[in-house]
């Protein structure tokens, strides 16, 4: 089983496209768990999934109910072949997350102890994280064996990357960080300079790119996966790149 966790410090930067985009690709090799991290509650939402977690998060974290209790199926098609998409939802009982793990024993190794159950039933975990530097996040980079980490090109991203890092190498098993530009506007030069520079002056910055593009935003109308809807788009190949240049990372 491999552990992804998409991670950011910064807010709006694409972990959950990323999630729910790397779940489909992941699906074509065996069972995937995507795990809502974030009591946004957002790739339940384009996974189709109710927003209920039976027993809320507590019984998850700390004990009384195991994945298999309370995983919901994604509701979108896949073609025959294709493996099926898990999701732990988020709902309401995720707010109290934080103050959970923190009063929990172990802290920092809650989500890595209830992924431990679910090894003989997934070949790939995702993990969607909320943006910020948490306890939740501290978790999911814990349990991760790769962190990808979405950076819109802007001034501050290479911050942003110094804050991911800091978080990963304070982990007591830093997992390698894969950071990629996403939301990349091709008609703006300092985009596309970023394009060019970002990824042959830092080695964790792979040479994929996610181009920004409203189909990303159709993901909330079709509650799917890019390419369960337009297999052709130029972002749905951007991520199947993602994807094979992630798994080159786990062999
Ligand atoms: N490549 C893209 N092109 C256009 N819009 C995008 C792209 N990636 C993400 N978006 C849009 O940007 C917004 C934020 O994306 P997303 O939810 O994936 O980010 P996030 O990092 O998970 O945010 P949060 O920090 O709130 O969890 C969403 O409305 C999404 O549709
Ligand atoms: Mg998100």
């Amino acid at each position: 089983m491999q552990v992804i966790a998409t991670y950011s410090t910064k807010g709006g930067s694409g972990k959950t496209s990323t999630a729910v985009n790397l779940a489909w690709e992941a699906s074509k090799s065996g069972p995937v768990l995507l795990w809502d991290l974030d009591a946004q509650g957002a790739s339940t939402y384009l996974t189709g999934v109710k927003p209920k977690l039976k027993g809320g998060v507590s019984k998850l974290v700390t004990g009384g109910k195991s994945i298999s209790d309370v995983v919901r199926s994604a509701d979108f098609s896949r073609p025959e072949g294709q493996h099926r998409i898990d999701v732990l939802p988020a709902d309401d009982s995720y707010r109290e997350l934080e103050l959970l793990l923190d009063a929990a024993k172990g802290s920092k190794r809650r989500v890595e102890k209830v992924l431990k159950d679910a090894s003989g039933t997934y070949e790939t975990v995702i993990l969607d994280c909320p943006p910020g530097a948490s306890l939740v996040a501290e978790n999911a980079v814990r349990a991760a064996d790769v962190i990808v980490s979405p950076l819109p090109p802007s001034p501050l991203s290479l911050r942003t990357l110094g804050q991911v890092r800091e978080l990963v190498a304070d982990s007591a098993k830093p997992a390698p960080i894969l950071a990629f530009l996403s939301l990349v506007d091709r008609r703006k030069l300092s985009h596309r300079r970023a394009a060019e520079e970002l990824p042959a002056e830092h080695p964790e910055i792979l040479d994929v790119v996610i181009p920004a593009s409203v189909v990303v935003e159709h993901m909330g109308d079709e509650r799917a996966p890019v390419a369960a809807f337009a297999a052709r788009h130029p972002v749905a190949q951007a991520y199947a790149s993602l994807w094979t240049a992630i798994t080159e990372q786990l062999r």
